[in-house]
């Protein structure tokens, strides 16, 4: 009997932004994230002799081969440290709210991670997880653990891994602002190399890194939630301004995002700590009190419609789960 493994979405609030190893996936700048609890995958993997190709069930649908690209990348390397030959059947379930537009590879590459490795019988460290999320999905990597974690770009296969750094057990939360559910144009993985390959503003981002890096790790620290919204927010400005000036530009904003970040400078200027962050989406993500994240939605209805609106707090690290919580 296989297990399910659980593992959570996490945000960035320093963004990976662009690779330096394309196929290995080793990012250009270290980033730093937020694990949360509303969104998470479970994930099974059952290695079967009888089976002749892998397959991935996505919430009960069999999917097809541009789907189980990422998926096969993590499994080959499976079976290549446990000595597997057979071919596998992935079941997995996205647990984010219908519609959301938040599907992300992040749960669903590490949940992965976790889940073949159980089944192969591989018992890895949270580094070694963390290097094969990575493999699937960069902002994986980070998902391995609940809290703020910290993806160290290393320089090598071996290197390049996340480290947790604070456990978030203080009044941080996070309520998302769903604009659209439509699949996003640019993926980020075009989005990212194109900009490295084609934007003159992308040294001016890299150059401005290590100093966000610091000054954040300093605020987390200090559980100081404005130093944190306000240098998450600037992070996170510079990064969507590098598409500006790739060729041919492109832009993760809509009219809607726009609106959102709007909202937030208003609620900002009524005396609320709360901030935005944006990903390679039109999706906008505010970080607040969690103490006030009722609050602050209840302000938002006026602009926003309540399905719009799911709050979020700090989520639990990668984890085997058992009847009662599936
Ligand atoms: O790991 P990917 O390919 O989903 O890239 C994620 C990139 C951003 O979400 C834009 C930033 C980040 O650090 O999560």
């Amino acid at each position: 009997m296989s297990n399910w493994v659980r593992a959570h979405t996490n945000i960035a609030l320093i963004k990976y932004w662009g690779k330096k190893d394309e196929d290995l996936i080793i990012p250009m700048n270290n980033s730093l994230s937020l694990t949360l609890d509303a969104f998470y995958t479970d994930t099974r993997v059952t290695f079967d002799d009888a089976l002749t190709a892998d397959e991935l069930y996505l919430d009960d649908m069999l999917q097809d081969f541009t789907a189980l690209k990422k998926v096969k990348t993590v499994l080959d390397l499976v079976r290549e440290k446990a000595g597997i030959r057979s071919k596998a059947k992935v079941e997995s379930y996205n647990h984010v709210p219908t519609a959301a537009g938040l599907a992300s590879s992040a749960s669903g590459l590490a949940a992965l991670a976790g889940a073949a490795s159980l089944a192969a019988g591989l018992e890895l460290s949270s580094v070694e997880l963390s290097r094969l999320a990575r493999r699937g999905s960069g902002s994986a990597s980070r998902s391995i653990y609940g809290g703020f974690a910290e993806w160290q770009k290393g320089s090598s296969d071996e290197t390049s891994f996340a480290v947790p750094v604070d456990d978030a057990d203080w009044d941080i939360g996070m309520l998302f602002i769903v604009v659209s559910d439509k699949k996003k144009d640019v993926s980020s993985r075009e989005g990212m190399s194109r900009t490295v390959r084609t934007s003159p503003f992308y040294q001016g981002w890299l150059d401005s890194l290590d100093e966000d890096l610091n000054a954040m790790k300093q605020a987390i620290k200090k559980q100081d939630i404005d130093k944190v919204g306000v240098i998450a927010e600037q992070n996170a400005l510079k990064m969507h301004a590098t598409t500006l000036g790739a060729k041919p530009p492109f832009t993760y904003w809509s009219p809607d995002s726009l609106k959102a970040m709007d909202s937030v400078r208003a609620l900002r200027e009524q005396g609320y700590s709360v901030y935005f962050t944006m990903d390679a989406g039109p999706n906008v993500k505010l970080i607040c009190r969690q103490s006030q994240l009722e609050e602050i939605r209840t302000h938002l209805l006026s602009d926003f419609t309540g399905s719009q609106l799911i709050a979020a707090r700090p989520g639990p690290a990668l984890h085997v789960v058992t009847g009662p919580e599936l």
